[in-house]
């Protein structure tokens, strides 16, 4: 018999915006979901390389063919380059564990992979296939599932995962969840830079910006509810810098998730059995980029009066959290729960 192959488990979080990965060798690290390949000769003799991920690949994108792996809770399939991108993606976020195809040798490589639910139901294939020859087995879950097995919230909860392409909720009832368990919507960090965008356009029409300084200036200054100060931030118009005032645009884009959001998770609320009702409002649990939107959590809460009330927390450090829990349900799984993958 051979000598018991050595394991490494690892728990991938596959995000619209930003990536990340938590390895039972202690290795955490996060990317940027944008993966870009050299636009002709001269491009690739100055980047010298053959693909760039990451930061690297945003900084670079003027020189790219630039692609993000997913787009409103689903990964980008059917040209060669979407399939490789999300490869692409997972490649690089194993080579930074000290995993990749190369340095692996006959280490087993086993990765629970949290995708945003809708991609759960649709991409699983082609997940999978960008998996292969990268790792040995896997177990593919939605993220909001992985972030409460990562907080031990498996019993009466609900996680609302709000992030950039999508917000995915999961009713945690103390077992695998179902498909009548979690819902995805596509109001989300993008469509509030889109909405965003739109609003400070049609009010400043002479006014020049891209999407990037749009996030920038919602992930500085999103709020919902009354503002607590004027919202101003400094933009070419007619190429001269002028400060706008974007403060009523901002409260509006930010709020065009509550609608969506709150109907959602009462929806599901009402869905619960009766008698856990009451103790799955009383812990609803918010991640996600897109939670740090001030006071977010609070309007959400007050949501749940006209249902008895309740009680909504955000998670305080949402970066790891979903790789963290991947890596927690990956460490406990049992053999029959893996899926295994050809070489
Ligand atoms: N301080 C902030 N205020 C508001 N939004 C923020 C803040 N910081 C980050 N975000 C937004 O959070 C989103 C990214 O969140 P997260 O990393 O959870 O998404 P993701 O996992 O990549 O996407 P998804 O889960 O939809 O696939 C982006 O839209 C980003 O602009
Ligand atoms: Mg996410």
């Amino acid at each position: 018999m051979s000598p018991k192959q050595e394991v490494l488990n690892v728990g991938i979080d596959l995000g619209t915006s930003r990536s990340s990965i938590s390895a039972s060798n202690g290795q955490k690290h996060l990317v940027e979901s944008f993966v870009g390949w050299p636009l002709d000769m001269v491009a690739r003799k100055v980047l010298k390389k053959d693909v760039l991920i990451g930061k690297e690949a945003l900084e670079n994108r003027p020189m790219l063919d630039l692609h993000r792996p997913l787009e409103r809770g689903l990964i980008k399939e059917g040209s060669d380059r979407d399939d490789e991108a999300v490869r692409e993606l997972l490649k690089h976020l194993l080579v930074l564990a000290g995993a990749g195809p190369e340095e692996r040798g006959d280490l087993k490589i086993r990765a629970v992979v949290g995708v945003p639910a809708e991609a759960l139901r649709a991409n699983k294939k082609v997940l999978r296939n960008a998996l292969k020859g990268l790792v040995d087995n896997t177990i593919i879950v939605s993220e909001p599932f992985a972030v409460a097995y990562g907080l031990e919230e498996l019993l009466h909860a609900m996680v609302i995962d709000s992030g950039a392409g999508t917000t995915d909720f999961c009713v945690m009832n103390g077992r695998y969840p179902t498909d009548e368990d979690q819902r995805t919507l596509t109001q989300a960090g993008d469509s509030v830079d889109e909405q965003l965008a739109t609003m400070v356009g049609e009010k400043y029409p002479d006014a020049k910006f891209t999407v990037h300084m749009v996030r920038d200036w919602k992930e500085q200054y999103s709020f919902v509810g009354s503002p607590k100060k004027a919202v101003k931030v400094t933009v070419p118009v007619e190429g001269k810098p002028t400060v706008l005032d974007i403060t009523a645009e901002m409260r509006a884009a930010c709020e065009s998730l509550l609608a969506p959001i709150s109907e959602t998770m009462l929806d599901l609320i009402s869905r619960v059995e009766p008698e856990y009702q009451e103790r799955v409002r009383q812990n609803i649990i918010l991640s996600g980029g897109t939670s740090l939107i001030a006071n977010l959590g609070t309007t959400l809460q007050k949501e749940l009066d006209q249902v008895g009330g309740g009680r909504v927390r955000v998670v305080k450090d949402p970066v790891y959290v979903g790789a963290d829990g991947g890596l927690s349900l990956a460490t406990d799984a049992p053999e029959s729960d893996w899926e295994k993958l050809p070489a």
